[in-house]
């Protein structure tokens, strides 16, 4: 299926794949509100915002918040002491009210359905506004960063992870490829049953169809760095991470994908976990400060709000 043509056709894709993926969501992407997961979000802040990271940012703005992971892992850890989680998917946030209430979070916390193109916010709101895996389903990223420089205060700091880079994405097909053709004999191996075929008919909203149209930039770092100049931002800063924990996870995910969820022994599910951890500790020790950003799979940017910003001539 080909990506949608209009932007609000896009909008519409995101928010009925995301409301229909939003129940299961958590556990498909392996998504942690304890130290696992606070460990990989504190770790991804500090490599975009450095000694920043370690706030305390009294009111941050996350847009495409989803279930929480970032926002939820970060009040928990003292970095944000009140966050505004954004996401077009009321599905996603109602997921996320339940996951900051079971946190006992649900007064720090709260949710707006809204486009991140649009901000339902006044000028200089915000002390930081950040985001994970939520850019490349933007259709507008100059209107997203117009907005995103709006609401945060003078001297407020942006930041957002894990947007695919186009080199990485293209290198990630390899072993993606590679696992298809492995499926049938890993399912063997395991004792897994493939998954059912899918027939168009699920009572999630089609779902699988819309995977493939959600997804709408891959990026190299300077095309994504010029989204943030162009919005006045200062202080620009593009960086990658995980090569080899990539290939691994999505080798790992691909072959997943094919068998039924129950079959998958929960031995492979510990390998497949501990593995890509202990990968990501070798992209951060030895790949990450040598190679450029354009080669791994996930890129990071950061800026600041200057001090002195001038609003856009028209605005
Ligand atoms: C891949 S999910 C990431 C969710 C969460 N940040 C995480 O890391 O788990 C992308 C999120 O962006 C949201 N999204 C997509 N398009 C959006 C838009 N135009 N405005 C706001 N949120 C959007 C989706 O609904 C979804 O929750």
């Amino acid at each position: 299926m080909a990506a949608p043509a209009t932007p609000d056709a896009i909008r519409d894709v995101n928010t009925r794949y995301h409301d229909a993926a939003a129940v299961e969501y958590d556990h498909k992407w392996g998504i942690d509100f304890h130290e696992i997961g606070r460990g990989q979000v504190l770790g991804k802040l500090r490599k975009g915002l450095g000694a920043r990271a370690a706030g305390p940012f009294a009111h941050a703005l996350e847009i495409g918040a989803g279930t929480g992971y970032f926002s939820l892992n970060l009040v928990q850890a003292g970095v944000i002491d009140r966050a505004t989680c954004l996401d077009i998917s009321p599905g996603m946030l109602t997921t996320l009210e339940n996951n900051a209430a079971s946190l006992g979070l649900a007064d720090r916390v709260d949710t707006v359905a809204a486009d991140a193109e649009h901000l339902p916010f006044d000028d200089d709101s915000f002390d930081l506004v950040l985001g994970h895996a939520v850019l490349h389903h933007l259709p507008d990223l100059d209107q997203a960063f117009a907005e995103f420089m709006r609401v945060l205060r003078p001297g407020g700091a942006l930041f957002f992870a894990g947007e695919p880079s186009r080199l990485g994405d293209r290198i990630a097909a390899y072993p993606k490829r590679g696992a298809v053709r492995a499926a049938p004999a890993w399912r063997r191996l395991m004792g897994a049953e493939p998954v059912a075929a899918h027939t168009g008919a699920q009572p999630n909203g089609n779902r699988h169809d819309l995977e493939f149209a959600v997804d709408v930039h891959a990026f190299d770092p300077p095309g994504l760095r010029a989204f943030a100049d162009r919005a006045g931002f200062a202080d620009v800063h593009v960086s990658g991470e995980e090569l080899l924990a990539n290939w691994f996870g999505w080798t790992n995910r691909t072959l997943e994908a094919s068998a039924r969820p129950d079959t998958v022994p929960w031995g492979w599910r510990q390998y497949a976990y501990r593995g890509y951890l202990a990968l990501q500790a070798v992209d951060r020790a030895l790949l990450e400060p040598r190679l450029p950003a354009a080669v791994f799979y996930n890129l990071i940017v950061s800026a600041t709000k200057p001090v002195s910003a001038t609003k856009p001539a028209g605005a």
